[in-house]
Parts: structure tokens; sequence; C-alpha cells
């Protein structure tokens, strides 16, 4: 039996979980669940990842405290994940007394061994919100190309690429203030202290070498100091011995790994030491996404090793999630919650999908809407659950619910269980997508077998009872067995098959065995084909979310019940959130099937076109719209509608019906221009 703890990555908290999360989170789950069934003893830990500035400033402008928002977060997150049956064995925060200890002490060490510097720096500070700004947190124009509203350290206009103190007249997210340069004192964690030892490591975990040779750039470049601290005001843990300081959220997030799993060995009496010691002969595994590979695989590690502590066994990424084959994204309307997709569809259907997809590689992952509802349908239902529908039922009202004695096809079924150990096999590679094409094809085999010996004729014929009850005893323990396989994957219709068997014992060891014999309880329909409404219908709650979304009330003393007062004053900085542009409609078009809906295509200059649904087809015609200027808001979210997606919103007045009047700016304004 082997002693194994695994991890994923702890989401923050500050957002709710999305198919990314379920990616990662089920991915986990299924190698969690194989290695159980197999009767080693497997724990599986997590946390959400509560500390840094954003969590800190978004629970200020809610009103409430960090340690409030977190567990409201938590909570849903907590469900959301236990919806998708994810078997943690214990959902912890970073923000416990458990990892304020365990981080102390690992810092103590590496500081005691030489392992940390103290130096200055210089940040940007905001002066009126009184505290430094990390770089996300302040904008301004490009000092390349100009352009506007610019992160602290890249364009997403020209993609160059500076430091913050380059952008002109740059601004603080937070108040608005220009940010003034201050210095302060920093803590560095010095990781060159652990080159080669980290390059053995590497090698000993059996790193994916699509992650080592992103790491090598990081070597060739020579490992830097990595800056540990943050000063007040954080949400965090204060450093031992240092008033004011504060341990950057990345230094004690991984830790929470270990706090996460203190706190269950303390519940459980486990031993924690076997499994963190530097001895240890447990195996420890995290699995992550391909964007954090090198808090994983250096930071971490090396911390580990410094610290007196075991390093993991080893790390396993996987790659990006991309929806209709383009990027997660909130604007794009790709973006999905894990609950919206839980309101509307059955968790399983979404763990196959990705488990089809899923394997050792850092590769990208994407999930066709169509292709998942064709792929559920085919495979679970058309080809899995088919093979009990044909043949359960014949047991039930022809042999009292009782299974035969013997097989019609012993060969048959000795060939499915011996398949096992291939399953196996693929399943501890994670090569889960491989394995579930091994486990249809099987399936295949299962219904060619039904079908060539065709228990519904046989059923009308006299005198065939001994071979119909064989034949059905031999495709339900074929589907048997196929369940034991995909149990990793669908624990939930697991359960429910060994319900069907009334619980008789099958497990990955004694699968050999048919079950013969037998009562068998009623069959009842195990999955429904996927309903294309229900998806439908999810993505419009997602997209309603959006457009819902309520504008996050300012933590404006004076105006404690605004919230709700839509004539509420704004700050010139809210306005200058909407990017107003000049737009040339290039094409107004009509759109099949919608009443009150134009399509039109916009010429936003240097934006490039977009295309907008505009409901005023009451009041214009096509043709008087095309080559016309008017005004569009630019930067409005992306919503997907039932004709395609619209990228933003021309501006109109009036009461509707024929009483709408589109914008037109005054002659000389071009497309593209900015209106402010
Ligand atoms: N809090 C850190 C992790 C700390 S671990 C000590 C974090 N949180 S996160 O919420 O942003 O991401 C959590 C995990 O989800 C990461 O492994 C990340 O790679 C993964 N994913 C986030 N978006 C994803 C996709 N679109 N696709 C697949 N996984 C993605 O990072
Ligand atoms: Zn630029």
């Amino acid at each position: 039996m082997r002693r194994i703890l695994v991890t994923h990555a702890l989401p923050y908290a500050n957002a709710a979980l999305h198919f990314g999360h379920m990616l990662e989170s089920t991915q986990t789950d299924i190698w969690v669940r194989y290695q159980r069934l197999c009767g080693h003893d497997c724990r599986f830990v997590c946390a959400h990842d509560v500390h840094g500035t954003p969590i800190m400033l978004m629970a200020e402008k809610r009103g409430m405290s960090p340690e409030q928002l977190v567990e409201e977060v938590g909570e849903q997150q907590r469900k959301d994940y236990a919806e998708f049956f994810i078997s943690y064995d214990n959902f912890y925060t970073t923000h416990s007394d458990e990892n304020r200890e365990l981080a102390s002490l690992i810092y103590t060490r590496l500081s005691e061994a030489g392992h940390i510097e103290r130096r200055n720096i210089m940040q940007a500070y905001d002066p009126v919100k009184n505290m430094f700004l990390p770089d996300r947190y302040v904008r301004g124009e490009c000092p390349n190309c100009g352009a506007e509203d610019q992160y602290g350290d890249n364009c997403e206009v020209c993609s160059a690429t500076y430091a913050p103190t380059d952008l002109k007249n740059p601004r603080s997210v937070v108040s608005g203030a220009t940010p003034e340069q201050r210095e302060s004192e920093h803590f560095f964690f010095k990781l060159g202290d652990f080159g080669d030892w980290l390059q053995q490591w590497l090698d000993n975990a059996s790193i994916q070498s699509a992650v080592k040779s992103k790491l090598a750039e990081w070597f060739d470049g020579g490992l830097q100091d990595w800056d540990i601290s943050r000063d007040a005001p954080y949400f965090g843990f204060e450093i031992p011995g240092a008033p004011g300081k504060y341990f950057y959220v990345w230094l004690d997030a991984p830790i929470g790994y270990m706090a996460s799993f203190a706190d269950l060995c303390k519940r459980e009496g486990l031993d924690f030491d076997a499994y963190w010691n530097a001895d240890s002969e447990a195996e420890v595994y995290h699995f992550i996404g391909k964007d954090i590979t090198y808090f994983h695989t250096l930071f971490w590690p090396a911390m580990l090793h410094g610290a007196g502590f075991r390093a993991p066994t080893s790390v396993f990424a996987h790659g990006f999630l991309t929806v209709n084959g383009a990027k997660m994204s909130k604007s794009r309307g790709t973006f999905i919650q894990a609950r919206t997709y839980l309101n509307h569809l059955p968790a399983e259907y979404l763990r196959y999908y990705f488990a089809a997809k899923l394997s050792s590689a850092v590769e990208d992952i994407d999930l066709s809407l169509d292709d998942f509802q064709a792929r559920v349908n085919s495979d679970l239902i058309g080809k899995y659950v088919n093979i009990a529908s044909r043949t359960a039922g014949f047991i039930s009202k022809r042999f009292d619910g009782r299974l035969g004695d013997s097989l019609d096809q012993a060969k048959l079924f000795d060939e499915f269980a011996a398949a096992g150990d291939e399953i196996a096999e693929l399943y501890e590679k994670r090569e889960f997508s491989q394995a579930i094409r091994r486990i249809m094809a099987l399936a295949d085999k299962a219904n060619q077998y039904v079908a060539t010996k065709e228990p519904w004729k046989l059923a009308k014929q006299e005198g065939s009872d001994a071979q119909l009850q064989a034949i059905c005893t031999t495709a339900l323990n074929l589907f048997r067995l196929l369940t034991l396989y995909l149990t990793p994957v669908l624990p939930q219709t697991a359960a429910r098959v060994s319900d069907l068997f009334r619980y008789a014992e099958l497990d990955w060891d004694t699968r050999a065995e048919p079950l013969l014999d037998a009562p068998i309880n009623k069959f009842s329909p195990l999955m429904q084909r996927v309903d294309p409404k229900a998806v439908q219908a999810m993505l419009d709650e997602e997209a309603a979310n959006k457009v819902e979304a309520k504008p996050e009330a300012k933590p404006d003393k004076t105006s404690k019940s605004a919230a709700a007062d839509d004539t509420q004053t704004i700050g010139i900085d809210d306005f200058s959130k909407v990017d107003l542009r000049i737009a040339r409609i290039a094409k107004a078009e009509h759109v099949e099937g919608a009443d009150k809906l134009l399509r039109l295509t916009l010429d936003v200059g240097e934006l490039g076109e977009k295309q907008v649904f505009a409901g005023i087809k009451s009041a214009y015609a096509p043709e008087d719209l095309q080559g016309r200027l008017t005004v569009m808001v630019a930067n409005l979210a992306p919503r997907k509608m039932k004709f395609g997606l619209s990228e933003g919103m021309v501006l109109a007045a009036g009461a509707g019906g024929k009483e709408l009047f589109i914008l037109s700016p005054d002659e000389g304004a071009a497309p593209g221009m900015k209106v402010k």
C-alpha cells in the first residue's frame, strides 16, 4: 500500500470557481479516486488562498473584513466542488493558525540558514491611500505608443514591456492619485543558493519536459532573488520580528498545502512528520496549471528543502482550458462558472468530457459545447448505459431479478477483466483520454455482443430461457466491469450501479470474478441525453450574469444607502472607465428571426471592426444607417446572443419604438477617436 498526499492549486478566495478550476480539480480527483480504488492510502487536501492586496481591497469595497469576505466565497467554493464530487479529505483556508505557524517556521529556518536577505527597493506608493502599489495597481499612458490606461508593466496595445516608473501620467487604480516613488525595506529569498540542488530535484521528480524547458530560461538567466515581503497595509501574516512587514501571498500559499494537511492530521490522528520530514517515504504530488509552475517547481521545493522538509515527489502541470476555441474570458462570453453549469447540467457529464480530453501533457484543452453534447450522448448514453438498459429488464421480469449461474461467453468477460491492467496503467500515468478510449472500445464490443445475440428475439422463443439468462448475465457483468473502470470519473453513477447489483463487492483486485447467481435490483435509467436547451440556458444565464452584475458599491461614507440610487454622482475616474469611441457604421443588416435588432458592423479605427446588435430596428432602416458616424461604447463586455457576439453598444436617446435617435458627431470626427 502506497502512502500518498495529493493537492491541487488553491483557488483564490475573491472569485467564483469557473471551468478552468473544474478542469484542474477533476483531473486531480480522478487520479485520487483511482489510487483509492487500488487500495492505496491517498489523502487529498486543498484550501482557498485568501491573502494579498486584491482580496484586501475587495473586502474594503464591500464594506466587510477580509476574513468575512473569504469565508463567504469559501463557502460557495466548497459547495461547488462538493457538487462536482471532488473528494477532498480537507478543504481549509490559508488564513489559519497552522499556516501562520508553518510559514513562520519555514521562514525562520531559511533565515537562520542565511537564505534570506534584506534590501531597500523603490516602489510606487499611493499617497492618498497610504499604501505601496503592486505593479498591476498603477496605470497610465504607454511610454512607447501612448495608448491610455495601460498596466504598469506592459502595454496591451503595442505589447511593449517597461517599468511602472516609465508610464506617462501614472495614476493609482485604488485612489486615482499620482503615485510617488518611495523606498522601503524588502525581504528576499535567495533562490540562487539552490541552483544545483534544484536541477537535481527536477530530474528526480520527473518534471514534465515542457515545464523543464520553460524553467531553463530562468536557470540560464541566473536564479534571481525572490521578494517575499510586502508592507502594511496587507492582508496576510506578519513576518516574525519585522513589524509592519508581511509575507507575500505566494510565500504562504503553498505552505497552505501543509497547513490543510496538518489540520486533517489533528482530526484523524495522522502523523504529519511521516509525510513532511526530510526522510519521509510518503509520496507528495501537486496538480497545478501551467501558469504557476515557477512557484511550484522552483520557489516551493527550494523553500522546503532549505527549511529541512522534504520536497514534493512530483508536480503535475496541465494546460489551460479554452471554451469553443477561445481563451476563457468574461469579455468574450466564453467564461462559464461552475455554479452556472450546475444549475443546468449534471456534474458527471463535465467530468466525463474532461476525462476524455485530459492527458499528462501540458497542452491546452478545448471544450467545444457541441462536441460536449455529442460525446456525452454517444459514449455515455449510446454506448455505456445502453448495455444495461437492453439487458437488465429481462433479468428482472423473467428471472425474478436473479443473475444466472454461468456466463454465456466467459472468454469475453476475461478479456474485459484483463483490460483492467492496461486501463490502470493509463490512469496511473494520467493518460485519462487514452483510458477512456480503451473503455469505450470495450463498450462497443459489449454492444456488438448484445446486438449479435439479440436477447429480445430469444425472449419470444420458447425454450430459450437458460440462454437468455446467460446472455443478459454476461452483458451485465461486462457492464459492471466498465463501471468499475469508469468509477474514478463517474463516482455517482458507479454508486447507482453498485446499488443495482445490491452492493456486491467489486474492486480492482477481485474484478476477474464474475457476479453469478446473485440478486439484482430493478434497473432504473442511469442517465439522460444532454438537453441542448439546458446548454443554451446555461449560456444565457452566464450572459445575464454579466449584464445584471451590480456595480460595486464604493466605500463612500456619505452614501451608505446610495448603492441603489442611480442618480448618485460619479467621479471622473468612473466616467473614464467607459471607452466611448467614434464609429462608422460600415454595414447595417436585418437579422433573421430578430424583430427588434439590426446587426451593425462598426469601423472603430485603431480598434478594428466590431459587431454590435442594436435594438433600433423600429426606428431605422439599415440603408439609412450605412456609412454614418455615431458613438459607441467600445469596452462593454461582449455578450453572446442567439445571433452571434455583440461587442459593444451604440448610443441612442428616446423612449423606444419610432422614438429612437442615435448620436452623430460633428464633422471632422473620425472612426476610433475617443469621446471624452
Ligand atoms: N491561488 C493561486 C494558486 C496558489 S497554489 C499554492 C492561483 N489561484 S487561481 O484561482 O488563479 O488558479 C487556481 C488554479 O486554476 C491554477 O492552477 C490555475 O492554473 C488554474 N486555472 C485557472 N484558469 C484556468 C484555465 N482556464 N484552465 C485551466 N486551469 C486554469 O493561481
Ligand atoms: Zn503601447
